[in-house]
């Protein structure tokens, strides 16, 4: 009997725990655009992100590439519907020339990578051969400006030379003799990199009386050229950075703010990419979440000076960092369904913020931090965050059906935090997209979710998810961690029922 007792207990207590996590998608409320520049990427002249990962130059007959870029990255990012990509750095933008990196090839300068390892730069991979590749991949370039070791005549002339008319002045002519006559026309434009730290160490009121100078002259007066100017926001919850930005530049010399954030156990100690125990799992968790904190309160002080939004925050940097992998490159690490979590529960944290967050860049796309791709020779991989980006792309330029959400927690020790996240939008045809990240790895949940007034009677998803939290794909058994249809979910008069697997990222697609 006590034994019996036991168990019915455990049920209801199972079945209460189950009960909390509730949705209500407000359909009535939905009028955001959620920019598909959310879903951008970032490449920086770092271990074997541009050379091996990117570009492999166009005399390697291994390696089928296009104008040496590799043409099995270029199907993988194109399947993504890849956006943007931010290039040259990073901390490396910081002492980047543009001109070193321009012209016939055995004619550059090489120099020394002064961020990364100081290796030899032999600037084979320039502005022609990034913007190049931007144009293949479909996806906007987003050019980081250096001005810690430039200067502002070096970022006026680098916006002549991608975006100025033909035979306007020397630097377009110099682009017809490097082979290009027609503007790439480059709208977003980075002003420095992390200016605090490696961008030059600078105050917030000095870097502000520096940002305007860029900014007033890489334009005409008014702005003609509709350049998307970003301003560099703080790394850490340093609101008052912000608050200088905002309060000191006018808003007409001001398009974008970006904030960065890694989700980093510790930056002692960042463990290992793919062997990592419960606790450091968690504490990644608890640093991912850290983003809404930041999102909310920097945008809090943006409403202050622009109520209207019209600035847009920017995460240009985000992801997760863990030590380099025994043997690989420079900041190379693997990918696990850890990392799909933070991806599926990042992501569902911009849409949310789709009023304000218009564009971040996931660190760094390929063989770099939470990269989407890794290479090895002519091997690729996809890796369990590409395939969170590949289920989520269909919310971009979506709009976002704004929801609320109550959710059981994840719980280790005395610390928990929300287990379930979710996000939801409208496309242009009118089917309704809902993403659903549980990043509890012991606990399934039962997820209930209203949405008044729909009639939709048919749902379809797909789930990505694996035995454990650690798991991943190798060269040797790439397929080990891929999306697999899900049928687990039932949806009638309004109220959409779904269970989730521990540790899984669902995308689901209502129509009527
Ligand atoms: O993404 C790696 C580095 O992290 C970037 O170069 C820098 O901007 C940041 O600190």
């Amino acid at each position: 009997m006590k034994k019996l007792n036991l168990i019915i207990l455990f049920q209801l207590c199972f079945a209460g725990l189950f009960a909390q996590n509730k949705i209500t998608l407000n359909t009535d409320q939905a009028r955001t655009i959620i920019s598909k520049h959310i879903y951008g990427h970032f490449a920086e002249h770092l271990g074997r992100c541009i050379y091996d990962g990117l570009y492999v130059g166009t005399g390697n007959a291994n390696i089928p590439n296009t104008g040496g870029v590799r043409n099995d990255v270029i199907k993988a990012l194109k399947d993504l519907k890849i956006p943007n990509l931010r290039w040259p750095g990073g901390c490396f933008a910081d002492t980047y020339h543009w001109k070193d990196g321009i012209g016939p090839k055995n004619e550059r300068k090489a120099i020394e990578n002064l961020s990364w390892g100081n290796v030899r730069e032999d600037n084979s991979f320039g502005t022609d051969e990034f913007l190049n590749m931007c144009e293949l991949l479909g996806a906007e370039p987003y050019l980081a400006v250096n001005m810690n070791s430039g200067t502002v005549q070096e970022a006026v002339e680098w916006v002549q030379y991608t975006n100025h008319a033909n035979r306007t002045s020397y630097l377009t002519d110099l682009r017809e003799k490097n082979g290009r006559s027609t503007p790439w026309k480059v709208k977003y434009w980075g002003i420095g990199n992390e200016s605090w730290d490696c961008g030059g160490n600078m105050t917030a009121d000095y870097y502000i009386n520096l940002y305007k100078q860029y900014a007033t002259a890489m334009t005409s007066y008014s702005n003609t050229e509709g350049l998307f100017r970003i301003a560099v926001g703080p790394g850490t919850p340093d609101y008052t950075w912000t608050e200088t930005v905002m309060k000191n530049v006018p808003l007409k010399r001001l398009e974008g703010i970006s904030i960065h954030h890694y989700s980093v156990i510790n930056w002692a100690h960042k463990g290992s990419s793919f062997q990592f125990s419960d606790q450091e799992y968690f504490t990644t968790m608890q640093q991912a979440w850290r983003i809404e904190e930041l999102i909310t309160k920097n945008s809090e002080v943006m409403d202050r000076y622009d109520a209207e939004k019209k600035v847009a925050l920017i995460v240009d940097e985000w992801g997760g960092w863990y030590e380099t992998d025994p043997g690989g490159t420079q900041l190379y690490q693997q990918n696990t369904m850890r990392d799909a979590m933070i991806a599926g529960l990042t992501l569902n944290i911009f849409n949310n913020h789709a009023d304000r967050v218009r564009m971040a860049n996931l660190a760094q796309i390929v063989n770099v931090l939470q990269s989407v791709i890794l290479t090895n020779k002519e091997k690729l991989l996809l890796t369990p965050t590409y395939h969170v980006m590949e289920m989520y792309k269909v919310h971009q330029d979506a709009t976002l059906i704004p929801l609320q959400i109550t959710s059981n927690s994840f719980v280790k020790g005395e610390n928990k935090i929300q287990a379930v996240s979710a996000s939801a939008s409208k496309d242009a045809t009118g089917k309704v997209h809902i993403s659903l990240t549980n990043i509890d790895n012991v606990n399934g949940q039962e997820i209930e979710i209203g949405i008044p007034g729909s009639k939709a009677s048919h749902v379809t998803g797909r789930i990505l998810t694996s035995l454990k939290i650690q798991d991943h794909n190798t060269f040797d058994n790439p397929t080990n961690v891929i999306p697999q249809v899900y049928k687990n979910a039932v949806v009638s008069k309004g109220i959409l029922k779904v269970s989730m697997p521990p540790g899984s990222v669902i995308v689901l697609e209502l129509t009527d």
